[in-house]
């Protein structure tokens, strides 16, 4: 595509840069797609690209494409072991298995070079801020919208046969236009970007321009894009550091001084998210959008179940949640349809408590006060 041209998706662009193609990258990109071609070939695996492969999300689709005898190769903007031993140490990583590319989303060339050979791309890297943000151009909307176009350009120059985009349950949920408040959400319901817009939510005003760019673009050139929208998602992790959405169930265990909502949330399993990304590539029936959401549970009630299962943690109080006249919930029949099926609730939290004890990142409890990720209380 050429990037002089005006586009349709232009408007979506949010005054980013266009990604600048040069000779030597892109001669970069047809040696690493004869290398990445070459040696998936010699040891017979379709080759696959994971973008922030070593984020929650990512790690477990990562684990579960080498179980299944993919090759995957994965991008990370910091290769050091920090970010990536976890990955490294998989079952099946080695011997070609695993090759993981230096990629910022910004960065077009690194990730054509990355994508360069690979029959599918799941793009799953998104800045997901655990704080306030300062700038959310630079630190939100540019890697989440340019980052996807990106990777949507760069699959298209490869001819992947599909990508498979993350989106969020916030694309989906938030004040929908014309959407009355009893009825079920399904893939139809789009969010209010203005609301979010006016509301300075910029995480979901990125995942909602992002999704639009990502569908609009495979509409506009024949390239066969899916999206999947997870909810909030909790489970066990594979790195090292705790994901933003692993903060949100650790401060209703450990209390602070934090408000939050007595909103309605969805929640499903990193472990099903991950199913579901598989499932969403390999299935030809699957298109379009497609909720991923199966548990929703009250702010109240879900503290009220981690007291229950979780006796011993201070917790936050019923009075710290202010109460709300929440909507109806989210239906994920479409996903159930095409075979997605997932763990019930409790086993998640027992999943994801378990491992944060052992992790540490339950301890200190009389420490520095623990902090409801800013975010939660926007989306
Ligand atoms: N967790 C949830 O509750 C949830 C719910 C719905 C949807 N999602 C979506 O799921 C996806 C993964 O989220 P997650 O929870 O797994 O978060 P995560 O662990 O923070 O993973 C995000 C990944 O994106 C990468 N990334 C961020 N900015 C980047 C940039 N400029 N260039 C390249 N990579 C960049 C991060 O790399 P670094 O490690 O280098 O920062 C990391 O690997 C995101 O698209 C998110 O919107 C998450």
């Amino acid at each position: 595509m050429d990037k002089d041209v005006p586009s349709p998706l232009r408007p979506h662009c949010l005054c980013v840069a266009v990604p600048h193609h040069t000779t030597e990258p892109n001669a970069m990109a047809a040696r690493a797609e004869e290398e990445g071609a070459a040696s998936a070939a010699a040891s017979g695996r379709v080759a696959v690209c994971v973008t922030g492969a070593g984020g929650y999300v990512a790690s477990w689709l990562v684990k579960l494409l080498l179980a299944r005898g993919y090759a995957v190769h994965g991008t990370a903007r910091d290769l050091s072991d920090e970010k990536t031993a976890h990955l490294k140490r998989l079952p099946n990583a080695s011997e070609g298995g695993l090759r993981l590319f230096r990629a910022d989303l910004l960065d077009y060339d690194a990730m054509a070079a990355a994508i360069a050979g690979c029959k599918g791309v799941f793009h799953v890297a998104t800045p997901v801020p655990s704080g306030n943000l300062t700038d959310p151009e630079r630190e939100m909307l540019g890697p989440a919208v340019t980052g996807t176009k990106n990777v949507l350009e760069a699959a298209s120059s490869a001819k992947v046969r599909r990508v498979v985009v993350v989106s969020s349950m916030v694309t989906v949920e938030i004040n929908p236009k014309d959407w009355p408040k009893d009825k079920i959400k399904d893939e139809s319901c789009w969010s209010d970007k203005e609301f979010c817009r006016n509301n300075e939510d910029w995480y979901s005003v990125a995942k909602i321009t992002s999704e639009e760019v990502a569908l609009e673009y495979g509409r506009q050139i024949g390239l066969d894009v899916v999206t999947v929208n997870p909810a909030l998602v909790l489970g066990p992790l594979l790195q090292p550091m705790c994901s933003t959405s692993c903060q949100f169930l650790i401060y209703f265990l450990k209390g602070g001084p934090d408000r939050m909502r007595d909103k309605l949330w969805h929640i499903v399993d990193v472990r099903d998210v991950a199913d579901a990304l598989l499932l969403l590539y390999e299935n030809p029936a699957a298109s379009g959008r497609h909720i991923c959401a199966p548990h929703s549970i009250s702010a109240r009630d879900l503290l009220r179940l981690l007291k229950q299962m979780y006796p011993g943690y201070p917790c936050i109080n019923e009075e710290s949640s202010d109460d709300i006249d929440n909507p109806a919930p989210m239906t994920s029949d479409k996903l159930r349809k095409l075979g997605w099926s997932c763990r019930p609730l409790e086993e998640t939290i027992a999943g994801t408590v378990e491992f944060c004890e052992q992790a540490g990142f339950l301890g200190d409890l009389q420490g520095a006060p623990c902090r409801f990720p800013p975010v939660y209380n926007k989306i």
